[in-house]
């Protein structure tokens, strides 16, 4: 099987009343622990590199891992750009492969927002692949960028037809409280359904992307501070709300943060039982099956998109 768009995807997890999992992807140990997840759990995914991940890794590395990655498992995985700035990274990406790109054009003014998110998609939809614009800015570290609470802004519903009509995108992700990172809320976790229904209400069937999705597990920042780590207050957005999500017409969650701590709290605790070994082999395995039972566990628990492979 090819790489897929998300097209099929997001129309039936719309009528379905669920949400496709968007992994973060970085390296081979992460490629495989997620495909293999979704492959026990027949799960349809989506794979996403962001601008770092491709400067970290190499572009070609990452399709050949993703490219294996279907060989291995035959499972539908759409291969998506994640927080695109630039109209040249999004066309380098469609002409490098990619079924789905991300142009955020959130830091810009709407009128920018649209110009830009419209040269993309023009490109994208004569190359086949797929677009993702954003509306209303996440609060958070993204690419090193750090957005403050002050910057961070709510989609404005009554602004989300008109951009959806003047740009011809096929999702787009809305702010309503989450944010990136692992630092989510400094007190009580609270996100803007108001915001969501409001927003799809007036795009009805419109397939909606929710960012800083990670639940930054409680018992994986836990497990990073007793050994040696030191993330105090650290929060993420509660599973129950996640779910909540996932039954609207939210259609695609993004995750990386979850993985990041699993993988990190995995190796820390590997360290400190054994910490003669030196073998990258023997840390990154069982950092690998962490990232695969996390992400089993969002499937199955948060996203209910087991078994609509
Ligand atoms: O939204 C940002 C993603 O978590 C990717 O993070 O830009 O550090 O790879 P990154
Ligand atoms: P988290 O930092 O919550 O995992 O969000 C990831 C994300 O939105 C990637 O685009
Ligand atoms: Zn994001």
């Amino acid at each position: 099987m090819p790489l897929v768009t998300s097209t099929e995807m997001f129309k039936k997890a719309y009528e379905g009343g669920y949400a496709i999992g968007a992994f973060n992807v970085n390296n081979m140990e992460i490629v495989q622990g997620i495909t293999e997840a979704a492959k026990e759990v027949n799960a349809p995914l989506i794979l996403q590199v962001s601008s770092g991940a491709r400067k970290y890794a190499n572009h070609t590395y990452l399709m050949k891992l993703v490219e294996a990655a279907i060989a291995e498992t035959g499972l539908p995985i759409c291969l998506h750009l994640d927080h695109g700035d630039t109209f040249e990274l999004c066309k380098s990406c469609i002409d490098g492969g990619f079924t789905s790109v991300m142009i955020d054009g959130s830091h810009h003014s709407f009128e920018d927002n649209i110009k830009l998110t419209k040269q993309v998609v023009e490109y994208a939809h004569a190359h086949g692949v797929v677009v993702e614009g954003e509306l209303g800015r996440l609060a958070g570290v993204e690419d090193d960028v750090n957005v403050s609470d002050e910057d961070s802004s709510y989609t404005r519903p009554e602004e989300v037809e008109e951009f959806v009509a003047k740009t011809g995108v096929d999702s787009l992700a809305i702010a309503i409280g989450t944010s990136h990172g692992a630092f989510k809320f400094k007190g009580e976790p609270k996100l803007r359904f108001d915001i969501l229904e409001e927003v799809s209400r007036r795009l009805p069937g419109f397939p909606i992307v929710l960012h800083g999705a990670s639940s930054v597990i409680p018992e994986l920042v836990d497990k990073i501070n007793q050994y040696g780590g030191n993330m105090p207050g650290a929060r993420g957005v509660p599973e129950p709300m996640l779910r909540q999500a996932a039954k609207s017409a939210v259609c695609k969650i993004n995750i990386d943060s979850d993985l990041r701590l699993a993988m990190t709290a995995t190796i820390r605790e590997y360290f400190a039982q054994h910490p003669e070994h030196f073998d990258p082999r023997q840390y990154l395995k069982p950092a690998r099956e962490a990232i695969k039972d996390l992400v089993k566990n969002k499937i199955i628990n948060v996203l209910g998109c087991d078994g609509k492979a």
